[in-house]
């Protein structure tokens, strides 16, 4: 089977993005998975810091491991906006396909120093682990939104630029690369967020020459997947509207089923509520019409 890093090769190839699902339970990594193989697309899997604490770090790698064995199929495990060696060394010990050092917040050259440090823990160990960084401030949870989070800007000059990202990426030496390019964590209660800076992606594809990820996808119109896709983009991010999706689903089948007590009964509902939302996103994703 083809590893992560041949999964994007082939996406970018192909110019169609791998879908990253940001995962809490069980019950939502079934709803991801269900949807990427009715579709057969590759698919990976985000814990943050807190899901995986929640979920198990070891138990996070086994569960999706065994899927893949089980059923011979491309789901890939990525350790989410880790804000530590520490956090990042514990991913690449425990055999997760990819880990995001998160160094946003910080100045450039600690950006560049944090994130180096782990990508040379990744070469000492001989690990196979994919490392991300990324630049310029998006914003940190995954939740709806009454207003852009406080500290994002999001005018041209206050993205990325392409000479900072072609620095960063050539000194840390990093796989994958993630861009403040107009997007943002979370996703607005009203209406769509904000447009994306399509010439921005095509324009740090070309001075990065690494894939580009774009992180906080929810909220996000379908033109711009699919633009941002054609741009460059090989790798989405969708974390909020999995989130919404499963609540929505939770509460109404624990209000229709007042008497039902087995979670075995009444969360197969919310797995296949959940399932539909990860299905529109992939096949958006994967130019399937
Ligand atoms: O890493 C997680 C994602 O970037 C999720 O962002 O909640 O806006 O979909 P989102
Ligand atoms: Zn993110």
């Amino acid at each position: 089977m083809k590893n992560l890093r041949e999964q994007i090769n082939d996406a970018l190839k192909s110019k169609v993005a791998i879908g990253h699902f940001n995962v809490s339970n069980i019950e939502m990594l079934w709803a991801v998975f269900n949807a990427a193989r009715a579709l057969g697309v590759p698919v990976i899997i985000g814990v943050s810091e807190g899901e995986r604490d929640f979920i198990g770090v070891k138990q996070s790698v086994a569960l999706v491991r065994s899927i893949r064995q089980e059923f011979n199929y491309p789901i890939f495990l990525n350790a989410d906006h880790s804000y530590s060696f520490e956090r990042v060394k514990e991913a690449i010990d425990s055999g997760f396909d990819a880990v995001i050092i998160d160094g946003a917040k910080m100045s450039f050259e600690e950006n560049v120093a944090l994130t180096k440090k782990c990508v040379d823990y990744k070469k000492s160990v001989n690990s196979e682990t994919l490392i991300e960084a990324e630049l310029g401030y998006i914003g940190q949870s995954s939740k709806v939104l009454d207003a852009i989070p406080e500290g994002v800007k999001l005018t041209r000059e206050n993205l990325v630029h392409p000479d900072d990202a072609k620095k960063f990426v050539e000194q840390t030496g990093i796989d994958l690369f993630a861009p403040a390019v107009g997007n943002i964590h979370g996703m607005l209660r009203v209406g769509h967020d904000p447009n994306l800076d399509i010439e921005l992606v095509g324009l740090l594809r070309q001075s990065t020459n690494v894939p580009l990820v774009l992180h906080g996808g929810s909220g996000t119109t379908d033109e711009d997947f699919v633009k941002s896709i054609d741009a460059g983009i090989a790798i989405v991010h969708i974390s909020t509207e999995l989130r919404v999706a499963f609540r929505a689903a939770l509460e109404k089948t624990l209000t229709d089923n007042p008497g039902e007590v087995a979670p075995y009964k009444y969360l197969k509902n919310v797995i296949s509520e959940a399932s539909a939302v990860v299905s529109a996103r992939l096949k958006l994703f994967n130019k399937i019409i």
